[in-house]
């Protein structure tokens, strides 16, 4: 595979918006911002096949060149997200359908049925065009492969490949019958040609959970297909070059974990709210990290300033993109890559922050930003790249857990997967606990503590993993709505948490769902949480009526009929332990409750530091390379202790104790141990 020196700096351009001399002024301002890579033409299917078969690439080629000659890579985008209006109107079939049963109006982006063969025979067309004309071009850098997927479609073609789906899947419409429990509510069917996508939805989206979890599944092997089909025909060209999408962040309703597996490199959009606290930014980018296994990957989108479409789109603060670029950096990025080069005069975007803004020239607070960040990056070469994080602790994350879960009638409409691995997460990011977010089919072995927030569905063999990890002495952290239901949302029968249960030395007999203002407590048996420690702690949202049986005690509730019952429980289990938290707890007993159980297994802060500094270490065979990040908006500090390291930034030595200014980063190699 074709790699890179150095991060890739730059972004989306959209030239065929631009006149030739606009063009050569923004080769200058790239070449002053540092800029070495532009993605292109996302949006340009229109100008490049103005009709079925005809095809203008000549414009292409130039600025392709131009580009090239300014020493700049490109990465080239297969613009197959915005379909021209002779597609549409000639092949309506290429156009979606909503859940409401609309058909959709053409117009927008990403507005195609994944499974439309006609959208598929010219997106794949379009596709070996450009391969022909750019596989071996010296400036191309990788493939990006449409633009952010994620269209539902419930069209009379998407119904007809659900129903060959599921026979795929099921067989014979007695297993999905059993499989889907369509007893309930007399839902039989007697063939697979009577079945409906969910279409019919409640206020709430919620139907028939199990119908939808297919569909869902469905919809992301039907994306995963259709983006192969293009990277099937980009590889066949060159396969040394890499081939991607850039996915819309961490969305629920595409299965990223799949997706994942079609990709060379994951690629990712980040567009935080300004409200996002740090540590849920940064668990979005452990969550992208952990879907190829800790590679590292290509940050495809941010903003430089700020959006158009959050509703209220607060300019970045003076410091503020710096700080978010190297916040990716430390997690895992290898590139830095805004949208957009050049704002756009007109449409839904003209308000867009981008590099070059409305004013044309380099004289903004913006330009000046990235110049100087451009600079720092480039100085950086090649240490950062391919860096890993080791982590000794994960968290479990699965996107078909969340959808099931968030899909379940009761017993709270509040349940948030996201906000309640995020939880935990921030438990860690807080003390600087390095932690992986992993996928649920991830290797458990480099781990000595895992936790598993509200891991709801308990997939085939993931029992059994979670089992021989606790056996051969790992901590495990299970959490109330945890090991309920199978894969096709089937409640276990028996007690609750169902195959868990041994191994946590409870059973749960019910759980409470409490009202949103409605609170209970977490009264602390014992000491066992450190001297330090509260003696009593908030918690809310669920509260399950724990019994036990091997485990012990750790904590009982403090209020209601259920006051005085086990709310944490321990079980010591074969050389490990497993911890059961029954209920949501308030974050500063996460904390103290994570501080304890890293301890335990000796698993400290990478350095000791201050109030809003958050620490990676990527690794690499090139450099062990120290990022210490100040969130806070008051002046923090790190303290290497007697350990020396060079400051990648600003040159020199430094050790002991050393300030950060706010939103301030350090960016340090560490020395090897043979040194
Ligand atoms: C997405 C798209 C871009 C652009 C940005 C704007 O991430 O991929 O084309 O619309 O949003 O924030
Ligand atoms: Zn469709």
């Amino acid at each position: 595979m074709k790699k890179a020196d150095r991060i890739y700096y730059g972004g989306d351009y959209n030239p065929d918006q631009w006149d030739a001399k606009t063009i050569e002024k923004d080769m200058e301002l790239f070449k002053k911002a540092g800029v070495n890579l532009v993605v292109l033409p996302v949006f340009s299917w229109a100008k490049l096949e103005p009709d079925e078969g005809e095809y203008h690439f000549e414009w292409l080629d130039e600025i392709i060149d131009k580009i090239w000659e300014n020493g700049i890579h490109v990465c080239l985008a297969t613009p197959t997200t915005a379909q021209p209006a002779w597609l549409s109107a000639r092949y309506p079939e290429v156009l979606p359908v909503d859940v409401a049963g609309r058909k959709r109006t053409h117009g927008m982006r990403v507005y195609f049925c994944v499974n439309s063969l006609k959208y598929r025979e010219r997106a794949a067309a379009i596709a070996r065009e450009m391969a022909k004309r750019y596989a071996h071009h010296p400036a191309l850098a990788a493939w990006h492969v449409a633009n952010e997927y994620g269209t539902p479609c419930y069209c009379p073609t998407c119904q007809a490949k659900f129903r060959l789906w599921l026979k795929k899947r099921y067989k014979t419409v007695e297993e999905l019958n059993r499989r889907w429990y369509t007893s309930f509510w007399g839902r039989v069917v007697g063939s697979f040609e009577e079945v409906m996508l969910p279409t019919e939805l409640n206020d709430d989206y919620r139907f028939y959970p199990a119908v939808q979890l297919d569909y869902m599944r469905f919809l992301t092997d039907s994306t995963a297909e259709c983006f192969e089909n293009e990277a099937s025909v980009l590889r066949e060209y060159n396969p040394e070059i890499p081939v991607m999408t850039n996915m819309s962040g961490y969305i629920k309703k595409l299965n990223q974990g799949v997706m994942a597996e079609h990709l060379d490199m994951v690629g990712w959009d980040n567009y935080p709210s300004p409200l996002d606290p740090p540590y849920f930014v940064a668990m979005k980018h452990e969550i992208m990290r952990g879907l190829k296994h800790g590679q590292s990957y290509w940050l495809t989108e941010q903003s430089p300033n700020q959006q158009n479409w959050q509703p209220y789109n607060k300019l970045k603060r003076p410091g503020e993109v710096r700080q978010l670029s190297y916040q990716a950096i430390a997690h895992g990025a290898d590139t830095c890559l805004f949208f957009q080069m050049r704002q756009s005069i007109a449409g839904q975007e003209k308000f867009h922050g981008a590099l070059i803004s409305h004013a044309g020239h380099e004289n903004t607070r913006i330009f000046r930003e990235l110049t100087k960040l451009g600079e720092e990056l480039s100085g950086l070469g090649n240490k950062t790249l391919e860096g890993r994080i080791r982590a000794k602790a994960a968290i479990l994350f699965d996107w078909e857990n969340w959808w099931a879960l968030e899909l379940s009638s009761g017993p709270t409409k509040d349940m948030d997967y996201l906000k309640t691995v995020s939880r935990y997460y921030q438990a860690f990011f807080e003390q600087n606990l390095p932690v992986d977010i992993v996928r649920l089919d991830a290797d458990l072995d480099a781990y000595d503590l895992v936790a598993a927030p509200m891991l709801y569905m308990m997939k085939e063999g993931v029992y059994e993993k979670l089992e021989a990890f606790v056996k051969r002495g790992g901590t495990l952290i299970a959490t109330v709505m945890s090991g309920l239901v199978d894969e096709n949302d089937r409640c276990v029968f028996g007690e609750y948490p169902g195959l868990l249960k041994e191994m946590f030395g409870i059973w749960v007999e019910e759980t409470d769902a409490l009202f949103p203002e409605e609170k209970n407590q977490i009264l602390l048996k014992g000491d066992w949480l450190g001297k330090d420690s509260k003696d009593a702690y908030e918690c809310g949202l669920l509260c399950d009526r724990i019994h036990v049986r091997t485990a012990k005690e750790l904590a009982v509730y403090g209020k209601d009929f259920y006051q005085g019952e086990p709310c944490v429980t321990r079980n010591d289990y074969g050389s490990g332990t497993a911890y059961y938290i029954g209920t949501e707890p308030a974050p500063d007993f996460l904390e103290d409750f994570i501080g304890l159980a890293c301890r335990e297994k000796g698993i400290a802060p990478l350095y000791p530091a201050g109030k809003g500094v958050e620490i990676t270490n990527r690794v690499s065979k090139e450099a062990s390379v120290v990022f210490a990040i100040n969130h806070a908006l008051e002046e923090s500090w790190v303290d290497f202790g007697e350990e020396t390291l060079t400051d990648l930034l600003k040159g020199g030595q430094v050790s002991g104790r050393v300030a950060v200014k706010p939103r301030d980063v350090l960016v340090l190699e560490r020395r090897r141990k043979s040194e």
